[in-house]
């Protein structure tokens, strides 16, 4: 993970570094530092923790600096410790790097250098990339990078300065991402475009295999062989203001707030005369009747989005449906055959494992459509078809629109499957797009009082632990805020489908402990409510989580949290924002850093 910058230009640095880390800390904040040419030399200054904590206070002892040309590094620590000496830039007197990736055969190199007389002194596989460039060095940047990333085995996005050359930042890049921004009489570099957004919408999309020679005026691409390469430059879609906490406490609420209109946004431009429609991307109706199986693969919350997928299209258009976790599913040598459809659900669309799911998935020469968030990413490159979610940036490492967008868009999928194979007809298509149409009001309606989310997350922090139960598309939705309350409060949970307590898990309730039941799908209500019931005799605290004027009594649950009602199969769509609030709100309450939760990072581009 980590996030990497890099400038060179005509204005002072350190703060446009600074500045440009900070939008980037979603994607590690073990440690931060920047490096920097000042009068000839290399001048770093790296501290463990956030970059509020860390770097900025060493900065102010440090004072001015009187540089134009830097590189900058915030860290999600693999390899050795989060500590000032394993910090990024790293690298010696004449040349220093920041890496995002991890080097896989740095064991090796690292006992060729000490056979060189190299020592060394932190724990990661980073030193091994600077000490190599080192090694391979004799005046020309070029020749050493091509030299050092042929011996390097694993994934790299790398920012270079070289003494030799102050107004230089040179960066290479395999399987972790890199973008150059092109300024007025400036230049960067970038893992995301989020970093760059205040100083150009304008970029470059650095692929494997190049290397970018950067100085203020422009840049330069050429391959490991040194030949010239000629890129198009392209230009951002998003705002700098989408990617700021506009007045909210945190970027988790404000992200929530968008969600009705990340929802319009995705789902609108794919309805044609009231049907979904995905010319965009070539996927017709021939070929949804034809594929054999869907398969949905992804992590964490966009494997929860196709769980949704997989209820709705299944139900609903009666195809089979296999959502796999992406880590699980590029290992167990899955029964995926090239006449089934592989549907790639990824924010970032960088995660490790999500992405090696998908180069299988070519591999065995099935049909694969990449549902990504950022727009150029790796698998929205690699992918043969590609829909974009239009949630612009989520920074918050909790994903909320994120999420919402990839479960709104499985509707889109699964009506138009539906269509194609006849399921449902033209009109009862329509009618369920309408409906869908609707849910951004609904979503608003939602949060226009956060007080019953508060209410219920005050009686939730006090617990060591605690159950998320639900029947059907419900079950699919407590997965989601299971996730989404243990990453963000540190609270334990665990969702279970509610008629599968009785199996075993039932055994954990005692006095007071807190059970969230989502109950909103009609037809399994009564059976819901019985397994509520059953908690309830044994002490658990149940909140239940149901559309407005269902029927829940007081022997079934100790407080309701009653939610805009919507068609029952559209539910998760709205019932899913109690249960980020409710989330958010145990954060909030227990004092956490609720859009850097301990440990994570957003971007999770190691296996
Ligand atoms: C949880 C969360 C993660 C991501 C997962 C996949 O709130 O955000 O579980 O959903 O890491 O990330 P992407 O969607 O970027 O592939």
């Amino acid at each position: 993970m980590c996030g990497i910058v890099g400038y060179t230009g005509r204005r002072e640095c350190r703060d446009i570094l600074v500045n440009s880390l900070k939008k980037l800390e979603y994607r590690g904040y073990d440690s931060a530092g920047i490096a920097v040419i000042e009068n000839g030399s290399i001048k770093t200054i790296k501290a463990k923790g956030k970059i509020s904590e860390g770097l900025e206070s060493k900065l102010a002892e440090t004072g001015k600096l009187d540089a134009v040309t830097g590189i900058g590094h915030t860290r999600w620590a693999t390899h050795g410790e989060p500590s000032d000496i394993n910090s990024h830039p790293i690298g010696n007197s004449r040349i220093t790097i920041v890496h995002n990736g991890i080097i896989e055969n740095y064991r090796k190199l690292k006992s060729f250098l000490i056979d060189k007389g190299y020592n060394f002194e932190s724990e990661t596989d980073t030193e091994t990339v600077a000490k190599l460039l080192d090694y391979y060095y004799t005046g020309n940047p070029i020749e050493a990078i091509s030299k050092a990333v042929t011996d390097i085995e694993g994934a790299y996005a790398l920012g270079i300065m070289f003494k030799d050359y102050p107004d230089m930042i040179y960066a290479v890049r395999k399987d972790s991402p890199l973008i150059v921004g092109s300024g007025n009489g400036e230049m960067f570099i970038a893992s995301d475009m989020t970093a760059l957004l205040e100083y150009t919408k304008e970029y470059y999309l650095l692929e494997t295999g190049e290397i970018a020679s950067i100085r203020a005026d422009g840049v330069s691409f050429c391959d490991l062989h040194g030949n010239k390469l000629t890129k198009q430059i392209q230009t951002a879609t998003w705002d700098v203001s989408e990617a700021e906490k506009g007045g909210f406490e945190h970027f988790m609420l404000k992200e929530i707030h968008e969600q009705p209109s990340a929802v319009k946004k995705t789902v609108s431009p794919r309805i044609k005369d009231g049907l979904p429609c995905f010319e965009e991307c070539g996927l017709t109706d021939e070929m949804l009747r034809n594929y054999h199986h869907i398969y949905i693969i992804a992590c964490g919350s966009a494997m929860h989005a196709g769980m949704i997928g997989k209820y709705i299209i299944e139900s609903l258009a009666r195809t089979p449906v296999i959502v796999d976790i992406a880590s699980e599913f590029r290992y167990r040598n899955p029964l995926l055959k090239s006449d089934d459809l592989v549907v790639i659900v990824s924010q970032s669309g960088e995660t490790a494992d999500t992405k090696a799911a998908l180069e299988l998935a070519n591999e065995v020469g099935a049909d694969t459509l990449a549902l990504v968030n950022v727009v150029g990413s790796s698998i929205a490159r690699e992918a043969k078809m590609v829909m974009y979610t239009y949630a612009g940036p989520e920074i918050s490492v909790a994903s909320t629109k994120a999420y919402m967008v990839q479960s709104a868009f499985m509707y889109l999928l699964a009506f138009r499957v539906s269509l194609a194979r006849g399921a449902i007809s033209e009109d009862e298509c329509r009618t369920l797009v309408k409906k869908l149409e609707e849910i951004p009001d609904l979503i608003s309606d939602c949060i226009s009082d956060l007080d019953p989310y508060r209410k219920a997350a005050s009686r939730l922090i006090g617990a060591d632990s605690l159950l998320y139960i639900g029947r059907g598309l419900d079950y699919a939705l407590s997965m989601e805020g299971s996730l989404k309350l243990k990453e963000i409060s540190y609270i334990h949970s665990e969702s279970y489908a509610a008629g599968e307590l009785k199996h075993g898990t039932i055994s954990l309730i005692d006095d007071g402990m807190p059970v969230i039941a989502v109950a909103t799908q009609r037809e399994l209500l009564a059976k819901t409510i019985s397994n509520m019931r059953e908690v309830k005799t044994r002490g658990a605290y149940v909140i239940a989580v149901c559309p407005k004027g269902t029927a829940i009594d007081a022997e079934s649950a100790d407080e309701i949290i009653e939610i805009p009602a919507a068609d029952d199969m559209l539910m998760p769509l709205v019932a899913v924002v109690p249960l980020q609030l409710i989330a958010y709100y145990a954060s909030v309450l227990r004092g956490n850093d609720v859009d850097k939760p301990r440990n994570l990072a957003k971007s999770v581009t190691v296996e």
